[in-house]
This record gives C-alpha cells, structure tokens and sequence, in this order.
C-alpha cells in the first residue's frame, strides 16, 4: 500500500523535527560552555590512586628547544659579562600523587628528582650554577633533596605557599629571604654582576596576582622594586610566581590589572634583561613592555597534557640562550 501523508503525520513530524533541532542545540551549547571555561588550577584536580608497578623504570625522553636572543634584542645587557648559567624550575607542587596523563613519570616529587637528575646530567657540559624556583614549590616534600643536591637553589612563593610556608621558605632560606637584614617575602642577590630580583607576587589561595597584600611581607614591595630595578648593575633578571598580563588587561591567571600597568611601565622605564614567571602551567614566550619575559612550564604537569619540564638558561657574551628542556 502506498504511503500517504496526512495532517496527522504533518504535526508528528514537525513535534520529532523540533525535538531534533533542541537536542543538537543542547549538544553544542553544552560543548561551547566547556571550551570556555576558564583554565584554572580547580578545574584540574589531580587523580589519586593510580598505581605504578613496583621496579618499574619509565623510558623517558628529553627534548631540547633552543632559543637564543642576540644582547641588541635584549631591553638591557652588560657588555662585559662574564658568562654564566642557571636552571629555572616552574610549580613542581611536590606532594601531589600520581597524575593522570603523566603515570610514567611518579609522582611530583619524583618529577622533581627527575629534574634534579637531568639538571646533574647537564653539569658535565652545560656548567648551570644555581637553580631558580617560581613558586608552587611545596617544599615539604622535597626539602631532603634540595638540601643533598649540590648546586645552590632559590626559591620565590606561588598562591600554594600559605602563611605557613612562607614562613617556612624563610627559615629553609635565610640567606635569601631579607630585605635590609629583616625577613621578608621578596629579595635580591648578585650572581656575576647580574642582579637577580625575587618578587612575591601573590596573595595566599589566589589565583590573579598582586604586589600587595596580608600575605606578603614587608609591606611596600613596590616601592623596594622600582628601587631594585633602577640599581647600577646593567645586566637584571626578574622572576615571580604570576606573570605581568602585557597589555595591562583584567584577566584571572595574570598579575591584576593595576599591578600590570605598573609593573609594565616600571619595565619600560628600567628596563631588565630578562623575566621568568610560572603558575600558568602552558609555557609562553611574552614580551613586557619590550622585555623577553618566559612563563616556564611546570615541571608536575601542563594544561592540554603538554610535557613537563624545566628552562636552562645561559648568559653569554653575545647574548643569552634558553633550552627548554622537555620530558616525554
Ligand atoms: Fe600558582
């Protein structure tokens, strides 16, 4: 019998075409809403009890990516350097278990041994003389091994850091931690005539960065930077935990807006060599107010599953060369 059409069908069909219409809809609102959330540290709650077989050794590969800025790109250089070489550390947040994506690896403080390891590796021919950690350090868990690693280590606090560890990082680090003779939460020190300037720049548990709050001590560390920044040496190195947003823009993950403008005019103003950042957990290339500026890659884990790792960082006659050294 032939098919035949009637008013009936008509409604059915248009009840079924609509339901259709709202479904896919609802598919693809639902996606846009994922794909805009914002990447911050809560949405990625690390995974506990993944288990790694006992014995087991990892076959990991490191990859090198070199960079090298000629000292005429650099905002500020000293012509007579004598050349050295450093290792910056990004958010190891070392008491965090295994994570899903990075089983092979262990856990963050057997990522961090990891860098440790290659960073000894790289002694035979690469010579790093100190290391540089940008906070979410979790010194806890790790402080056996910096205190048997053999090279020097700085450290500066990430929003991981509370009170506590502040206070904490203080007392591991008394050498560092002072600001004309008393304790604070950000410093400076000389290494070859560079001078390498530690700010902390953000508040406990907070994501946007500040240069003031309860939770960074002394108060007046703006004024103690513009202050450090405008110091004879001719070659300067800054590094914290939150990055300067570079247009000066509200945005989570980045220094606050007015922080920003600040920081980015004093930049202007002063002009440093380079800048070394971390938190974000997505290695970046910037320019700050002119300044070659790197948000490093945590050396735990990285958004989008990008490898883990850490920066070598030579300072040479004829300008400074980066490795990024990656784990796969
Ligand atoms: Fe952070």
């Amino acid at each position: 019998m032939p098919l035949r059409f009637n008013k009936d069908h008509c409604i059915k069909a248009r009840i079924v075409l609509l339901f259709l219409v709202l479904g896919i809809c609802g598919i693809s609102i639902s996606g846009c809403q994922l794909n805009n959330e914002v990447e911050t540290k809560e949405n990625f709650i690390p995974k506990t009890g993944v288990e790694t077989k006992e014995n087991f050794i990892p076959k990991i590969e490191v990859e090198i990516r070199e960079d090298f800025i000629p000292k005429t790109e650099l905002l500020g250089y000293d012509n007579n350097i004598e050349p050295f070489s450093f290792v910056v550390i990004s958010d190891p947040h070392a008491s965090e278990p295994v994570r899903e994506g990075y089983e092979k690896f262990g856990t963050a403080r057997d990522k961090f041994r990891l860098c440790l390891e290659e960073i000894n590796k790289m002694r035979k021919n690469d010579d790093p003389e100190f290391v540089l950690i940008t906070g979410d350090i979790h010194l806890w868990a790790i402080k056996d091994l910096i205190s048997d690693f053999d090279l020097p280590v700085h450290v500066i606090a990430g929003n991981h850091e509370k009170k506590e560890h502040r206070k904490e990082l203080r007392d591991f680090f008394p050498d560092d931690f002072k600001k004309n003779g008393k304790e604070s939460d950000y410093y400076s020190f000389l290494h070859n005539k560079v001078r390498f300037i530690g700010i902390c720049d953000v508040a406990s548990s907070e994501h946007v960065g500040h240069l003031s709050s309860e939770t960074i001590r002394p108060f007046g560390q703006s004024e103690w930077l513009e202050a450090e920044l405008k110091k004879e040496e001719k070659a300067k190195v800054v590094f914290g935990h939150v990055p300067p947003e570079p247009n000066g823009e509200d945005k989570n993950m980045w220094l606050s807006r007015n922080d920003s403008l600040f920081f980015n005019d004093l930049i202007e103003r002063t002009r440093p060599t380079v800048m070394f950042f971390g938190h974000q957990h997505i290695p970046k290339k910037l320019k700050v107010s002119g300044c070659d500026t790197y948000v490093v890659r945590s050396s735990s884990w990285n958004f989008r599953d990008l490898p883990i790792g850490f920066l070598f960082v030579s300072f040479q006659k004829e300008g400074v060369l980066i490795k990024d050294i990656l784990f796969k």
